[in-house]
């Protein structure tokens, strides 16, 4: 008879919905945001590339504002946010990084360097998701330089390579916490 071996949840339901969903809609706007940029080189038509990169745009305004509820509203946003006392322990987490000090600062739920990750990309959204309406509703904005506006677009879009940083922690931190980013749980220690 198998044994069920003691587990805790870490990733709840809610936070693996959300955590999916984003990742996908944002590979999913980076490569066609790109493609609209540098289009040719694959046999699609730019039509359909527009209307997938819109159509994820309009998932991306429903996906954030839910994610920044649920941590507000459970009163998680600590364990994602950077804060002060993250500034604090980044010098000895950076070391550890660098291999240049044998364990890991002792960290709360993310270690600074994906916290201060996370909290870029939230600002990044938030620009993007500005910048990206003005561009879909251009018509409205007449009074602005659009050239500005999808350069800014654009530019910033440069700002999620931060994102193989992310999977780098990710693979070389914690198996166990691959892991509960699909099953929810992590073996108790
Ligand atoms: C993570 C979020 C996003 C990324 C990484 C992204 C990336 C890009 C990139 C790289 C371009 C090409 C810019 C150029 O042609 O030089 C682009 C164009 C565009 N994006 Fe986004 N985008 C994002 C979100 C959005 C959102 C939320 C919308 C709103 C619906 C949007 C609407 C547009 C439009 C309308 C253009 C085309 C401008 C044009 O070709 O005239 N984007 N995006
Ligand atoms: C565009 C791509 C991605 C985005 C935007 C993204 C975003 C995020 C965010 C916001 C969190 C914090 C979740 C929370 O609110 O508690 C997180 C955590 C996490 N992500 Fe991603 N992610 C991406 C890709 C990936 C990929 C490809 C993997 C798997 C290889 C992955 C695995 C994880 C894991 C395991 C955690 C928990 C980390 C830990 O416990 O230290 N993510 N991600």
């Amino acid at each position: 008879m198998s044994k069920k071996v003691p587990s805790t949840i870490t990733q709840p339901l809610g936070i693996r919905l959300l955590h999916w969903s984003l990742a996908c809609t944002v590979t999913l706007l980076i490569a066609t945001g790109f493609y609209r940029a540098h289009p040719g080189w694959l046999d699609i038509s730019l039509r359909t590339v527009r209307l997938i990169h819109s159509s994820a745009g309009f998932l991306l305004l429903i996906i954030v504002p839910v994610f920044t509820l649920y941590h507000i509203l459970s009163g998680t946003w600590k364990d994602v946010f950077f804060l002060p006392q993250d500034l604090k322990k980044s010098p000895a987490f950076l070391k550890y990084v660098f291999f240049l000090r044998k364990s890991c600062p002792s960290v709360t739920k993310y270690n600074p360097g994906q916290k201060a990750i996370y909290t870029s990309w939230f600002f990044l959204f938030i620009l993007q998701l500005i910048t990206g309406f003005m561009l879909y509703t251009h018509t409205f904005f007449s009074h602005f330089s659009m050239d500005r506006v999808i350069y800014l677009h654009y530019a910033a879009t440069f700002g999620f390579v931060t994102i193989l940083i992310h999977i780098y922690f990710v693979l070389t931190e914690d198996p166990a916490k691959l892991q509960s980013m699909f099953t929810g749980r992590e073996k108790d220690p």
